[in-house]
């Protein structure tokens, strides 16, 4: 279903120079819930390219910005497709998308970043949970024409909230569809078998699903397992209760960031911008080399060994083990 044409609106104004303001030009129902957005430059001209596991910010309303990955052809230079799922609950992020933004209307758009990057490998397997499938689906479209060996395992609750049926269908028993209600819960260790070198897993969907994985990757070799969280961690109790401080090392001016605040909130009041979208430790706009200190990272992109090497952070929700940290600012 194609939404009807309303005036142009702008949803928001873009928030900076990494935003571009894009137009709805296709807005079409992929499932129950799930609803794509085609966006193109209202001059028609080209986009930034981007690779497959990348997202874009879409800013909506009230400053409020979400991420979505881009889940079209990322040969197509004048369009970028995002699948968005209502979220139970949203008053603001998915809703909007879902009930108010238009064909027609203008957004504002960050990005593209990929933060999950599909490495070169001969075989990989995909595991995605529900709108989990929208980073996948450009990935094992290269890998297809790499000719790369895959499978895909894709589970949702029941088959009619499962978008991109009909494109998977045409890889024929490559994919694997499994509806809770028919199947019930994954077979994630029969589908992914014993441990082996040369695989790549790749998995997107909700937290119970990453952590699963997680767990039946437990004894592949490292790095075999990528994963993609659009959800803000709970990081727990910071590792220091007391303020610390912040040195900025291209100037040497030092800020001091209280209990209360975020360091990229301390940095903003010293006149030190750093560019962020989602404040939530999600999208990776706020990166940041960190040159002296070690970070309480509570972020949800490094993995373990990032964390453990300390050399950059989050600032929008990473805070500080140490009294003191040194950014490269
Ligand atoms: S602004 Fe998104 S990770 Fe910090």
């Amino acid at each position: 279903m194609t939404a009807s044409v309303s005036a142009p609106a702008l949803a928001s104004a873009p928030a900076s120079a990494d935003v571009a303001t894009l137009r709805v030009v296709d807005k079409q129902v992929r499932a129950d819930g799930v609803v794509t957005l085609d966006l193109a430059s209202p001059s028609g001209g080209r986009l930034r390219d981007w690779t497959p596991g990348a997202h874009v910010d879409l800013v909506l309303p009230g400053g409020l910005t979400r991420q979505y990955s881009l889940c079209g052809d990322r040969f197509d230079p004048a369009t970028y497709r995002v699948g968005v799922l209502l979220e139970p609950g949203s008053r603001g992020g998915s809703a909007y998308v879902h009930r108010e933004l238009a064909v027609g209307d203008l957004v504002g758009v960050g990005g593209p970043r990929n933060n999950f990057p599909l490495v070169p490998s001969e075989r990989y397997l995909f595991v995605a949970g529900g709108i989990g499938i929208t980073p996948l689906l450009p990935m094992v479209r290269q890998a297809e024409a790499l000719g790369a060996d895959w499978r895909l395992l894709y589970g949702g609750r029941e088959r009619r909230s499962m978008a991109f049926l009909d494109e998977l269908a045409a890889f024929g028993d490559r994919v694997l569809v499994r509806p809770q209600d028919e199947t019930g819960l994954l077979d994630l260790a029969g589908f992914l078998g014993r441990p082996r070198p040369g695989v790549r897993v790749y998995s997107c969907g909700p937290a119970p699903l990453l952590a699963a994985m997680e767990r039946a990757c437990a004894d592949w070799p490292p790095y075999t397992l990528r994963t993609e969280r659009f959800v803000a961690v709970d990081g727990g109790a910071p590792a220091r209760t007391a303020p610390f401080e912040v040195e900025l090392a291209r100037t040497g001016t030092t800020v001091v960031v209280d209990p209360g605040s975020t360091v990229l909130d301390a940095l903003g009041r010293v006149g030190v911008e750093v560019l962020s979208s989602c404040r939530r430790g999600v999208c990776g706009t706020c990166e940041t080399t960190v040159l002296a200190g070690r970070p309480d990272h509570r972020d949800a992109l490094l993995d373990d060994d990032e964390r453990a090497a300390n050399d950059c952070m989050y600032v929008c929700v990473s805070r500080s083990r140490d009294e003191r940290l040194v950014l490269d600012l």
